[in-house]
């Protein structure tokens, strides 16, 4: 994960995606959508629920296939596509062990098995997760649960991450925590990282861009620049490019429908 800032880590042109239904009119979910992430950018994607976002990232990552329009992952070579992905729920296997969990991604593609875990087990501590790989899913916390799905997603080396809601169900003090511990992972690994949230505030405290979406059909309603320095500690939440930038990404969601 060390490619330069600058090149294209994603490019989406014109990208469709209509599902036909047996006994219903056919589901038209998302519309010409145009969206770039550059190498060690990181993006927001953020639009009502039902738009088609967690849609747009499995066609990114390959998936499901787009009813029309160009996909084009970057750094693709034999073994590795270019993105790993984290799906919006953390799928966890409950039988398998936190460390057995992390490595399935690296074991599905023939990583050695103990070289992962050898490997998995150095990341721990970075993680929050030490002296928690023998524990079951079901004895961890919510937060411990999404940074061991995030671990996994990182675990397979790829340039480009594609995170659907990684801190959905964490409460507003993990959510922080996790936020600032995310950004350190994409600081230290230069990746280039495409978000979906709900979070507004989030959104624009992580993020160099945030393209925001229509409701469904969803295609891409506006993007905003957010040309923040880095690194951002809390007081930037204050800062009058800040609140602009949020109150347009805000104004803009709230123009829409809300979808059932
Ligand atoms: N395989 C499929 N077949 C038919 N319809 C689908 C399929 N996958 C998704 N949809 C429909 O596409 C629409 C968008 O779903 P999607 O999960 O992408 O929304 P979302 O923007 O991620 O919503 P949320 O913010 O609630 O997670 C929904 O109406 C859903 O029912
Ligand atoms: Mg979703």
């Amino acid at each position: 994960m060390t490619s330069a800032v600058g090149q294209m880590a994603l490019q989406l042109r014109g990208v469709s995606r209509v599902y036909q239904q047996a006994s219903s009119p056919e589901l038209e979910v998302l519309r010409d959508v145009d969206l770039d992430v550059r190498s060690a950018e990181f993006v927001a994607l953020i639009g009502p629920s039902g738009c088609g976002k967690s849609t747009l990232l499995g066609l990114i990552a390959g998936l499901d296939a787009p009813t029309r329009g160009e996909i084009d992952v970057g750094h693709m070579d034999d073994l590795n596509a270019g993105v790993a992905y984290m799906p919006q729920r953390d799928l966890l296997l409950p039988w398998r062990s936190l460390v057995d969990n992390v490595i399935l991604g690296a074991e599905l593609r023939g990583e050695n098995r103990h070289a992962a875990r050898r490997r998995a087990l150095r990341l721990l501590p970075e993680f929050g997760l030490e002296g928690f790989g023998d524990a079951l899913p079901r004895t961890l916390s919510g937060g411990m649960r999404q940074r061991a799905a995030l671990l996994r997603t990182i675990m397979l080396d790829r340039p480009t991450l594609l995170l659907d809601e990684p801190f959905g169900a964490l409460d507003a003090l993990t959510r922080a925590a996790m936020q600032e511990w995310l950004l350190g992972i994409w600081r230290r690994r230069s990746a280039a990282v495409l978000l979906v949230t709900h979070d507004v505030e989030e959104a624009v405290w992580l993020s160099d861009r945030v393209y925001v979406m229509t409701s469904r059909p969803g295609s891409v309603k506006l993007e905003v620049n957010v040309g923040l320095p880095r690194p951002r500690g809390h007081e930037v939440r204050r800062d009058p490019g800040f609140v602009e930038a949020k109150h347009r990404i805000l104004d803009a969601l709230l123009a829409e429908d809300v979808q059932s």
